[in-house]
């Protein structure tokens, strides 16, 4: 080997452990940010089953003893026909989304007067009922012309 093809192996090798390393961290980012992702507080992961038949009667008469409305007096029977066309339908959402948005409501994250108070001391396990009743109602938002 010439001293030139010396160097031109030494650099080549240089540029492909460069290369390698460079992957290597992008892999390692990668998989720190699944670990991340999974160790990271997931109100989700936490939340009980829910139980449907609960959840239709808080959403059909509301909780008594919290003294709280029915859902479906504001959002309509199934969460399917909201009494105003500034009022969210709720049927066919996913259930982890209706839990999601129902615990910032609670916890003041969301903020938003007239759902505040309705959420505001939903237990997760009364949360997970709603959102797993709700979730299997069938939506009539496939189509958004007849939405309103
Ligand atoms: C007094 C009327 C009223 C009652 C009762 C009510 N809601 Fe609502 N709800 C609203 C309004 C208005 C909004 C839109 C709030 C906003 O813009 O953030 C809303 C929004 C929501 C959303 C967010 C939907 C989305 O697409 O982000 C969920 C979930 C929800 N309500 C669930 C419930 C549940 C469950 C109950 C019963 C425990 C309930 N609501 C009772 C009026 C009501």
């Amino acid at each position: 080997m010439t001293n030139r093809s010396k160097i031109a192996a030494v650099a080549a090798l240089a540029m492909l452990l460069s290369a390698c390393s460079g992957g290597g961290e992008q892999g390692h980012e990668a998989k720190a940010e699944g670990e991340a992702r999974q160790t990271a507080p997931n109100s989700m992961a936490s939340m009980p089953s829910g139980n449907a038949e609960h959840g239709k009667l808080i959403v059909e008469t509301g909780i008594p003893d919290k003294n709280r409305a029915s859902c479906a007096s504001c959002h309509g029977p199934a969460g399917n026909a909201p009494i105003d066309p500034t009022y969210p339908r709720l049927a066919g959402q996913y259930a982890d989304y209706l839990e999601h948005t129902l615990q910032m409501y609670r916890d003041g994250e969301r903020q938003q007067s007239i759902m505040g108070m309705q959420a505001k001391d939903l237990s997760d396990q009364e949360i997970a009922d709603v959102a797993a009743y709700l979730s299997e109602q069938k939506s009539d938002l496939g189509d958004l012309a007849t939405a309103h």
